[in-house]
């Protein structure tokens, strides 16, 4: 019997970094996923199959001795394991559409989908459950997670975190993403944040005030199907996310060169690299490919309404 689990990957629309400190955010999951397919073996082993490599160690293994991207599963492994006696072994096979460590959720994806996978193979789960679970997984690289992605992930759709419910009056947003192909560290990135407000705190307080009401401005800017004032609070924010220095040339040379066929246009995720996401009137997306350089990969993304999704099979 496999267990076999998908979640969506995502987009921050407004309020990374800030919303590790407290504010609110507005996230949206994406039409592209990560599946996991869960089975037991006999072989005595927790083994994991992905694109970054295969990893295979003895059942007894702690997720702690596991080199880092692979720490999530085998800690879900571990977590599985200790509650039910008779398991030989564990296979564990990861498949995905997500670009890897640019800021599109790859690895929030990744630990949803591999809790509903391994959990999966026992019983069936709730989805607070699954989110509870993923956010643990993902502390295993990244212990200060706000656990807004793994949510979105979950979730599905868009929400204003740390609210689940979804918002369901979004206009239809033309939204591209371009991918710097700049890896990033969201660890780093988010280690530098903290830097700034502890040399910098009576600003970033301000700057927290600032992004929550920009927030309040977008879901009204939503309500009355303004998407002129949602691109200008794209562009605003981005200007938040430039003083706490997140962003680099590269990424303001691409929001620049998108200026022109652009409502409003922002880093996505932890910054330093990863993608920049714009609001583009449809008009004006078939001039997109020649504005920005080559090596940039771009498309345009749906709002996946679908979280997390999972099903047995023989
Ligand atoms: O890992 P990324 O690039 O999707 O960024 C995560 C968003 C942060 O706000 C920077 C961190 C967090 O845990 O919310």
């Amino acid at each position: 019997m496999k267990s076999i689990a998908s979640a969506p990957g995502k987009i921050i629309l407004f309020g990374e970094h800030f919303v590790v400190h407290g504010t609110k955010a507005i996230l949206a999951a994406i039409n592209k996923r990560v599946t996991v397919t869960s089975a037991f073996t006999d072989n005595n082993t927790i083994k994991v199959n992905s694109e970054l490599g295969t990893l295979e160690v003895p059942i007894s293994s702690l997720y702690e001795e596991a080199k880092g991207e692979f720490r999530p599963f085998v800690y879900l492994a571990n977590k599985m394991i200790n509650s039910n006696q008779n398991v030989n072994g564990l296979e564990i096979t990861i498949d995905s559409d997500i670009p890897v460590g640019v800021g599109l959720g790859s690895s929030s994806a990744c630990c949803v989908a591999a809790a509903g996978s391994i959990f999966g193979l026992f019983k069936e789960w709730s989805s607070e459950e699954i989110l509870k679970i993923s956010i643990e997984a993902e502390k295993t690289i990244f212990p200060d997670t706000s656990g807004a992605d793994c949510t979105v992930c979950t979730y599905g759709g868009m929400i204003e975190y740390p609210s689940i419910e979804k918002i369901g009056n979004t206009f239809d947003l033309n939204l591209l993403i371009t991918n710097s192909m700049i890896p990033h560290s969201t660890k780093n990135s988010v280690e530098k944040v903290n830097k700034f407000k502890e040399n910098n705190e009576e600003r970033f307080s301000q700057l927290c005030d600032l992004e929550t009401k920009l927030i309040d401005e977008v879901i009204t800017a939503m309500k009355d199907n303004d998407t002129t004032t949602f691109g200008l609070k794209m562009s605003e924010n981005q200007k938040y996310l430039e003083e706490i220095q997140v962003s680099n040339d590269t990424l303001r040379s691409m929001i620049g060169s998108l200026k022109e066929v652009s409502l409003g246009s922002k880093i996505t995720g932890a910054g330093d690299g990863g993608c920049v996401i714009a609001l583009v009137r449809d008009e004006n997306m078939d001039k997109v490919p020649t504005l920005l350089p080559k090596d940039k990969e771009c498309f345009s993304a749906k709002i996946d309404t679908k979280g997390v999704e999972w099903k047995r099979e023989k």
